[in-house]
């Protein structure tokens, strides 16, 4: 059928968020939409202006006049912030420290949420980050609470940097336990279960385990909306 309906994924870093959520764009064919990617746009920017993290009204007024997009690249998906695409700026261990701080910013958080809902207007969006289901789109159809065990995460994450990580894994692992408490006490939209989320937990499941069932849940969506309107 025709019908398209919006999911929602979040939870905490390393969860496999954007590995499932690609994964389940695919499957279904929807545009899959990494927030994250976005917050991290305005930290690199920031930080590469020479801001520090508290300088939050000069960070606010940044995140307002940056044009940032998102594009389906070769191998994931590109950035550009005012045109130029600095998706390989995204994912240093200084962005990594500096993110959650910038992403507290209630102007910044704002501006991201607005852009993110105009992405997901016309429906058929796979969206992952921490406020999707709470916030950005309270009135998606499936809505995902994707978690692991804190070890787990760390590992998935560890084994990605590759013979040269520049981090041990326990720091790594205290790191992303850093930030995660940011996200979860933030005043503004945290790192928050909606409580009408399905809650996932994918320690021990493989990648393809995780999106298959995710894919399963929005096609019976899919079904039961279109069941209600015949
Ligand atoms: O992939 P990973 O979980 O490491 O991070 P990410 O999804 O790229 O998100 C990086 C950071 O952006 C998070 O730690 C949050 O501080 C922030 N973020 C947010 O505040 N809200 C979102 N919807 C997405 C990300
Ligand atoms: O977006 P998020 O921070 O939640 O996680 P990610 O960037 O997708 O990274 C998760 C990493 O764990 C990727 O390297 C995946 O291949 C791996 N992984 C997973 O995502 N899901 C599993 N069930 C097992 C491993």
């Amino acid at each position: 059928s025709s019908h398209r309906i919006n999911i929602a994924i979040d939870g905490p870093a390393g969860a496999g968020k954007s590995t499932v959520a690609r994964l389940v764009a695919n499957a279904l064919q929807y545009i899959y939409v990494d927030t994250g990617a976005m917050y991290r746009a305005v930290t690199a920017i920031a930080l590469e202006r020479g801001l520090s993290s508290e300088q939050e009204a000069e960070i606010g007024l940044l995140a307002r006049e940056l044009a940032i997009e998102l594009l389906p690249g070769d191998d994931g998906q590109r950035v550009l912030a005012g045109g130029s695409d600095i998706t390989a700026k995204l994912r240093t261990h200084e962005v990594n420290r500096n993110v959650s701080a910038v992403s507290a910013i209630e102007a910044v958080r704002r501006r991201m949420a607005d852009l993110q809902r105009r992405m997901a207007d016309s429906k058929g969006v796979v969206m992952d980050g921490r406020d999707i289901g709470t916030h950005v789109l309270p009135d998606a159809e499936l809505k995902v609470f994707l978690t692991a065990s804190p070890r787990e995460r760390a590992l998935r994450r560890f084994k990605e940097l590759g013979d040269n990580p520049g981090i041990t894994l326990d720091q790594l692992e205290i790191d992303i336990a850093e930030r995660d408490r940011k996200d979860q006490e933030r005043e503004f939209a945290p790192l928050l279960q909606a409580p009408d989320a399905r809650y996932l937990d994918s320690t021990g499941l493989s990648v393809q385990e995780v999106a298959d069932r995710i894919s399963e849940w929005g096609r019976a969506a899919t079904r039961t909306i279109s069941a209600g309107e015949k």
